[in-house]
């Protein structure tokens, strides 16, 4: 996958090859393209578009102010705002809570839009204990933690089933591989001042591991012990796994970047009160960094 600018000098450069050399390769290049528009689908259209960045709501806040050349799009009563971030087309939307707000959110804004990739920003609560608030996930998998079935023995946690031509959706979902690296660049670029959480100065960290989504906002231990020893996952969210799922079924690139926020236990509802907008905030620049890097030529990175 290219970014817009890297796919239009290639075009520019292919225009500029005279007569007879251009037509047998245009005569190679129709029934190539036929089969790369088939076999592609919505991903060869979906290359051309700007990032898209979501964010329950704060997350977007910190994000707009950086935009030029603002535009309000409402599609199917849904506000999304385009605009420029350092350079780069982007546009930006508040996915609301939950996993149906974010997924109705990321799948109108694919078919309005053809974002080249979905990056999502927001904050999380720590099922790794060692993540304090402020530090960031970079989500290399996500997962649904509330799909299975309820038994009277717990819960059976099962994949999800897609609707789109890929039927079986795995029970994580990869980060794609090419936004992955430019988050894992941006933040080993990060310089980060130390702030104090509560139990001294502490610099944020940032780590690659895996963020658990579900319709629950977890403020318990045990629930955060059970999802931390079956997912081994870093960080538990409500909206991450659920637009990973609808780009993974639509072959859009996506990657859920997360700051802490709290401890998924009961200190949450005062911990997310304090930490909040500081999670929102270090999400917010690791994803503009990220924007930054992955509308560069991919070989350069
Ligand atoms: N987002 C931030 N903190 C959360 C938590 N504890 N549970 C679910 N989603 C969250």
């Amino acid at each position: 996958m290219f970014s817009p600018l890297y796919r239009s000098t290639k075009l520019r450069s292919a225009m500029s090859i005279p007569g007879r050399t251009r037509n047998a390769l245009l005569c190679l290049s129709v029934p190539l393209a036929i089969v790369l528009t088939v076999v592609g689908g919505v991903a060869a259209r979906a290359a051309t578009g700007p990032i898209a960045i979501l964010g329950v709501a704060s997350e977007t806040r910190t994000l707009l102010p950086h935009l030029t050349h603002r535009k309000n799009v409402v599609v199917l009563h849904v506000p999304y705002v385009t605009g420029v971030l350092n350079g780069v087309p982007v546009v930006v939307a508040r996915s609301g809570v939950g996993k149906v707000n974010a997924a109705m959110t990321a799948t109108i804004l694919i078919g309005h839009f053809h974002p080249a990739c979905i990056i999502f920003s927001g904050s999380a609560g720590a099922l790794n204990p060692n993540l304090q608030p402020g530090d960031v996930v970079i989500g290399a998998k996500t997962a649904e933690h509330d799909f299975g079935t309820l038994y009277s023995t717990g819960m059976s946690h099962e994949p999800t089933d897609g609707i789109a031509e890929r039927k079986q959706n795995p029970m994580y979902f990869p980060a794609n591989p090419r936004l992955l690296k430019a988050a894992e660049l941006a933040a080993s670029r990060m310089h980060e001042e130390p702030i104090d959480v509560g139990s001294g100065p502490h610099t944020p960290r940032v780590v690659v591991g895996t963020i658990v989504t579900g319709d629950v906002f977890v403020a318990d231990q045990n629930t955060n012990d059970a999802l931390r020893k079956y997912f081994h996952a870093d960080a538990v969210e409500m909206e991450g796994a659920a637009v990973a799922q609808v780009c993974w079924e639509q072959n859009v690139p996506f990657l859920a970047i997360r700051s802490i926020s709290d401890n998924a236990n009961r200190q949450t509802p005062t911990m997310f009160d304090k930490f909040y907008k500081l999670a929102a905030r270090n999400s917010a620049r690791l994803v503009m960094a990220i924007v930054q890097i992955y509308s560069t030529k991919p070989a350069s990175y």
